[in-house]
């Protein structure tokens, strides 16, 4: 079982061989990904994390078999060969999003949410700032508001349509304010799958913003050109992209941009010297000042095999592919009906390919209408050996819009659970009124249109209960 063998007639209804690409995925898949037969697994959260192909661990495995490594920042020759390493893997990094290294710079974090916590704790905001962002964003991003409030800054969110796309965000960003303004938005939503405008970057930058573009939804399955798009900053978690190694992500950085940052601590590696007698200290230029400690350089090393298969795949090959796969689940989705002929799923965010990526989020339908929780439908297909993930994904402001939450009910609600806070517990106190979370499933590398019969099935199953 390749996972690609279609065998039931049924949703999704297109040949995949209407795609080009079918058979190529489908090799590398047996190649690469051939665990997930085994398993017998379909597994449909690439947005929470990407799978490793099995070529990564090989060549990780021989290539810390052969070498003696040692911390870096130091002149003997195990602590010279991590060094050479981590350049090595940084220029990599910086072709692999062609990004000039006279522009930009890297600094290795532990994840996408350290490399956002690194701009947002540094940003100069003052009370005269603005912090402008889209309402859809990761927590990690909207968490910085915490940060631009303990400053006085404006905060100001980009309204969504009811289709979760930006409305008429180059309306709504207006001016930055006269002190140092940030507007943030992600490049791709990890609720809707939406994909936002990336010509906003430019505009937001000619409007005197320093424009934070969170792409860590978007890399796994889209080529990010930053000398093209050139936001300030980006972020990425390596595991998203492709599953080994995880604890390493990135924030690529303008220099310039880096350099109004102000940073609240040193540590080691970030400084040239520190006189504790005279209580001075100097950090040191542009990313150097950011990478807290010893990064994971052994996992660094990971990250050549992981970028060796996207290259290999090529990313717009990939970007295709997920699309076409995406029409499928959607196709799926739009095609299960109750037995009364009434729809049966309530997709959030676009019914389309137009500009979205493969993260589809949906509720199904009971008889009357009303989401059936994610709970159920999670456990369903859990037992079914597929992985989707339920919630709101840590994005409250696309779930708010989603769900229609009302907001005084929603404020009262929050605010008498308080510690006792659980989705579950949320939803009983809206009165089940309205959904509190949702399904999501993800495509990726190792996606086959087999893994969304798959889930189809469930979903069939769950509605003919
Ligand atoms: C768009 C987006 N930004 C940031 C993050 C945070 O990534 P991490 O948990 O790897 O720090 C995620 C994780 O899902 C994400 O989807």
């Amino acid at each position: 079982m390749d996972g690609f063998a279609t065998t039931t007639p049924t949703t999704p209804s297109r040949s995949t061989t209407e795609h080009p690409a079918a058979a190529y995925f489908r090799a590398l898949r047996s190649r690469e990904f051939s665990r997930l037969a085994r398993a017998r697994q379909a597994y449909l959260d690439y947005t929470g994390s990407g799978l490793y192909g099995s070529s990564q661990l090989e060549w990780h495995r021989d290539w810390l078999s052969e070498r003696i490594l040692g911390n870096p920042h130091s002149e003997n020759p195990a602590s010279l060969a991590t060094t050479a390493e981590v350049d090595r893997v940084t220029e990599r990094v910086f072709r692999f999003f062609n990004a000039d290294p006279a522009e930009y710079d890297l600094v290795f974090t532990a994840n996408a949410s350290a490399a956002i916590k690194l701009v947002g704790e540094a940003f100069p905001f003052r009370d005269d700032s603005r912090f402008v962002l889209a309402t859809d964003n990761h927590n990690s991003i909207g968490g910085i508001r915490e940060y631009a409030r303990r400053s006085g800054a404006e905060i100001r969110f980009l309204p969504l349509t009811p289709d979760l796309r930006l409305d008429d965000p180059m309306a709504h960003v207006g001016e930055a304010g006269a002190g140092p303004s940030l507007l943030a938005f992600p490049a791709q939503s990890n609720f809707s799958g939406v994909k936002h405008p990336l010509d906003l970057v430019a505009a937001g930058r000619e409007r005197g913003f320093q424009v934070f573009l969170d792409t860590a939804a978007y890399v796994p399955t889209n080529p990010l050109d930053l000398g093209a798009v050139g936001p300030d900053f980006a972020c990425v978690s390596f595991y998203k992209m492709f599953g080994y190694p995880t604890g390493l992500g990135a924030l690529l950085a303008r220099r310039e941009a880096l350099a109004i940052l102000e940073r609240p601590w040193y540590a080691g590696g970030t400084v040239d010297f520190v006189s504790i007698q005279n209580d001075v200290h100097q950090l040191r230029n542009a990313g150097g000042a950011f990478e807290d400690g010893t990064p994971d350089f052994l996992g660094i090393a990971g990250v050549e095999p992981g970028l060796d298969l996207l290259e290999e795949v090529g990313m717009p090959r990939l970007r295709d592919w997920v699309a076409f796969l995406t029409e499928l689940l959607l196709e799926g989705l739009q095609g299960l009906r109750r037995v009364d002929g009434k729809p049966g799923v309530a997709i959030y965010g676009p019914g389309t390919t137009d500009s979205r990526g493969a993260t589809v989020a949906f509720n199904l339908l009971d008889g009357l209408g009303r989401p059936i929780p994610y709970e159920t439908v999670e456990a369903a297909a859990g037992e079914a050996g597929v992985s989707i993930r339920g919630g709101c994904f840590c994005n409250p402001g696309a779930a708010e819009v989603a769900f229609d939450m009302p907001p005084r009910e929603t404020l009262d609600c929050l605010e008498r659970l308080g510690e006792d806070f659980t989705l579950p517990r949320f939803r009983d106190c809206l009165g089940g009124k309205v959904p509190v979370g949702a399904v999501r499933a993800s495509l990726g590398i190792a996606s086959s249109p087999r893994d969304i019969e798959r889930l189809v099935e469930v979903l069939e199953a769950l509605l003919e209960d």
